[in-house]
């Protein structure tokens, strides 16, 4: 088989498709992490994921996926009784909801129909109604819908009325433009199998003085592994973790961490902005219908509404039988979209290649298009920003 799992190409919302210098990287072999050397790269890592995420708060790296680093926010801020704000438009941002819940605090949900994004008035009037409300979560990149969430404004209004904003920016950070300490985010996490371009195990999470507050004032934190103030002692003492690392997904963090870097944070982003151009236009050039609506789609993932009669199964393995994965939809979704991310290191081959892909499989399975004009309409996206 030509297309095994060792050769096919990843679009699908992580992993993605990670640089050969990356797997170089993690085939080094491990040394101690209770050492100079390795406190240097680990050091180096956070250094550079506070570049990433365009912060100068705290830091810290965990083993443990994207749900970890969520886990680790709620366990450390979030007291049982408290209420908390849950904006939820998606699967992850009503993980947020879940994780309060199991943390004995009082979710209160705010819900968007999927496909639309959370409004800052909502927010408002949220709050207006429960001014006891303490914290408000959301996700800023909500992958389930491929909706980008405004941030910026909703962190606006937490900051005004002293409310502790914890942000999900796990496909995001690396990927789109997320400035926390500009925007007044005082919880900001993000996953290594994303836009940043390292395979999963990592999690990360950027911790904000009013979230620090917050912690200190605790008297117990209900969680042993993702303590906060252990690992801020820790790191502030000998710039380690104060479990043991996971050695090579550090080494592989590292080398990620210096390409995104070496391509800078704002051509990265714009390399991204212009990938989810084309792949919006190419897909709606090929007649299929976006789910996000219009003004706040992903520039990192696209969800594309199935047309009538086209199969979600057998769409998805004719795109493995090409040599693609895509991913499906999640949730009351199921079946009626797919999803397609563009992050980390994909660009113009992939985006022509699915688009391609989509309209020769669409056709495949009896949907009458012109398989060329996604192609086309992509290119005119390229051709236009030489210009
Ligand atoms: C926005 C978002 N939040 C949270 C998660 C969960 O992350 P993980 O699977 O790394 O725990 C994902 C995973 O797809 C995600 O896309």
């Amino acid at each position: 088989m030509v297309y095994d799992e060792e050769n096919i190409l990843l679009m699908t919302p992580g992993p993605v498709p990670f640089h050969p210098r990356v797997y170089q990287a993690m085939s080094r072999v491990v040394f101690h992490h209770r050492t100079p050397e390795y406190r240097k790269t680990f050091g180096e890592c956070v250094s550079m994921m506070k570049e990433v995420m365009q912060t100068k708060n705290d830091v810290f790296i965990f083993t443990g996926s994207g749900t970890a680093a969520m886990d680790a926010a709620i366990a450390n801020c979030i007291s049982p009784g408290d209420k908390v704000l849950n904006l939820i438009d998606g699967k992850f941002s009503e993980r947020w909801a879940e994780i309060t819940e199991t943390f004995g605090a009082k979710p209160i949900r705010l819900d968007v129909e999927w496909g639309k994004a959370v409004k800052p008035e909502m927010v408002s009037d949220a709050l207006e109604k429960e001014p006891d409300i303490k914290f408000v979560t959301m996700c800023h990149n909500e992958t389930s819908t491929a909706v980008l969430n405004p941030v910026q404004e909703i962190a606006e209004i937490t900051s005004e009325q002293g409310k502790i904003l914890l942000v999900d920016g796990i496909t995001s950070v690396g990927g789109d433009y997320v400035y926390p300490d500009k925007w007044g985010i005082d919880i900001l996490v993000a996953g290594s199998q994303k836009c940043l371009g390292c395979p999963p195990g990592l999690g990360m999470i950027m911790v904000g003085p009013r979230a620090w507050d917050v912690i200190n004032k605790r008297e117990k934190i209900p969680s042993y592994y993702v303590n906060l103030p252990a690992y801020k002692k820790s790191f502030e003492k000998s710039s380690e973790p104060p479990y043991t690392s996971a050695i090579s997904l550090i080494y592989g963090l590292h080398e990620a961490l210096t390409m995104i870097l070496e391509e800078g944070y704002e051509n990265r982003v714009r390399r991204h902005r212009l990938m989810a151009e084309a792949v919006r236009r190419g897909m709606e050039a090929l007649g299929l219908q976006l789910l996000a609506e219009k003004g706040c789609e992903s520039n990192t993932i696209t969800a594309l509404k199935y047309p009538e009669g086209i199969d979600d199964g057998a769409f998805r393995k004719g795109m493995q039988k090409h040599g693609t994965l895509v991913a499906g939809g999640q949730a009351h979704l199921r079946g009626k979209i797919f999803r397609v991310a563009h992050m980390n290191i994909i660009a113009e081959r992939e985006i022509l290649l699915v688009l391609a892909l989509t309209g020769l499989v669409l056709r495949e399975l009896g949907f009458e298009c012109e398989s060329e004009a996604g192609v086309s309409a992509a290119q005119e996206v390229f051709l236009k920003n030489l210009k």
